[in-house]
């Protein structure tokens, strides 16, 4: 079975072509209309979408040497999004799907970011397991007992990680988005050079505004040579911060739910500070950790395909009437 996949719920326009569950081609166009306001604006990134997306299918089909006519299914993201991002893709892929009279599959972008991790892991990974969703818009604990079925166990209480992330980097000064260039600033830095603070530490939720502000407060209270000199430290500090929460609220959702499998998903799911506390934590647990390549972290394609994949082999696609296929902004993971 030959899916396309078609992602453009925020700023990233993608498809991808996967046959039979193995991913043949990702093409995926992050837009940099956004960079000189610090912040996605939805109705440039809905009209990049519509300027792009023809574009960046046929180079999907190109790469993977399939054509329009070799698909089988059309696998979309139709939410939670921006409603405009999600409306390019889903009459794109409602137009494809007409037109060839093959059926298209809805994909919830958050189980997409899941169920990356199966793109490179299928063989060895295995429900149940307890997965952080961790990205710009989401800071998700989920409990997943199988495909299909997630129970939220934590969540943010005021900003995701990802969003945190990138407004420290815009006071910084350092840009947008901010999650690439201070994971890089980090890694020549010293996390103990300040102690930020750990926001609740009892539950399984998240908050991270209260960091966001200690950061503005420290940056406030020092002057511009300093702050220049300590840069790589200050990044270091401030994600040593953010990663503990996020390693240890997971580890603990682990042990509550007595699961040994956790995964990682999402953009800040790239993050090497993250990845290598947890390496480290589940080494001597004989827990099994699983991430994606940082490729498959972030908003891509290749995440909705293998999702409309999994769906078809769950159960027999009925051949959903093209026309009832909505962009849902606020979808929710179990409906
Ligand atoms: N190496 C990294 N370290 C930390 N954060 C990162 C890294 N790479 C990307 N990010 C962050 O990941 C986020 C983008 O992730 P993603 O594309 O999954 O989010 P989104 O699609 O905008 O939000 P959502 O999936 O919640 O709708 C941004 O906040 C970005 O700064
Ligand atoms: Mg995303």
């Amino acid at each position: 079975m030959i899916i396309l996949g078609i992602e453009s719920s925020c700023d990233d326009t993608s498809a991808a072509v996967l046959e039979d569950g193995r991913i043949l081609s990702v093409v995926t166009h992050t837009q940099n209309e956004h960079v000189e306001f610090g912040g996605i604006i939805p109705e440039i990134a809905s009209r990049a979408h519509l300027k792009y997306i023809s574009e960046i299918i046929k180079k999907a089909l190109k790469d993977s040497n399939k054509t329009l006519q070799d698909i089988d299914a059309v696998g979309v993201t139709h939410g939670p999004g921006l409603v405009g991002p999600l409306l390019v893709g889903v009459n794109t892929a409602k137009g494809i799907s007409y037109s060839l009279g093959v059926p298209i599959i809805p994909v919830n972008h958050i189980e997409a970011h899941i169920l990356a991790n199966y793109i490179e892991h299928d063989n060895e990974l295995k429900t149940p397991f307890v997965v952080l969703v961790v990205s710009g818009g989401h800071t998700e604990l989920i409990y997943v007992k199988e495909i299909g079925h997630y129970e939220l166990i934590g969540k943010t209480r005021d900003d995701a990680a990802g969003e945190c992330i990138d407004k420290v980097s815009k006071m910084m000064g350092l840009g947008f988005p901010g999650g690439r260039i201070i994971d890089e600033l980090a890694a020549k830095g010293d996390n103990d050079f300040h102690r930020f603070p750990r926001a609740m530490s009892d539950t399984l939720d998240f908050s991270f505004s209260g960091l966001k502000t200690s950061v503005k407060v420290f940056l406030e209270k020092h002057d511009q040579e300093f702050l220049k000199k300590n840069i790589n430290n200050i990044a270091a500090s401030f994600l040593d911060a953010v990663t503990d929460s996020l390693s240890k609220k997971l580890l603990k959702a682990a042990k509550v739910y007595k699961c040994d499998t956790i995964l990682l998903a999402g953009g800040v799911s790239a993050n090497t500070m993250l990845r290598k506390k947890l390496d480290r934590a589940v080494k001597p647990k004989k827990m099994k950790l699983f991430y994606p390549s940082p490729k498959y972290c972030t908003d891509n394609a290749a995440m909705v395909a293998i999702t409309a994949y999994k769906k078809t082999q769950m159960s027999s696609i009925n051949s959903l009437n093209v026309m009832d296929m909505e962009a849902v902004p606020f979808l929710r993971l179990s409906e």
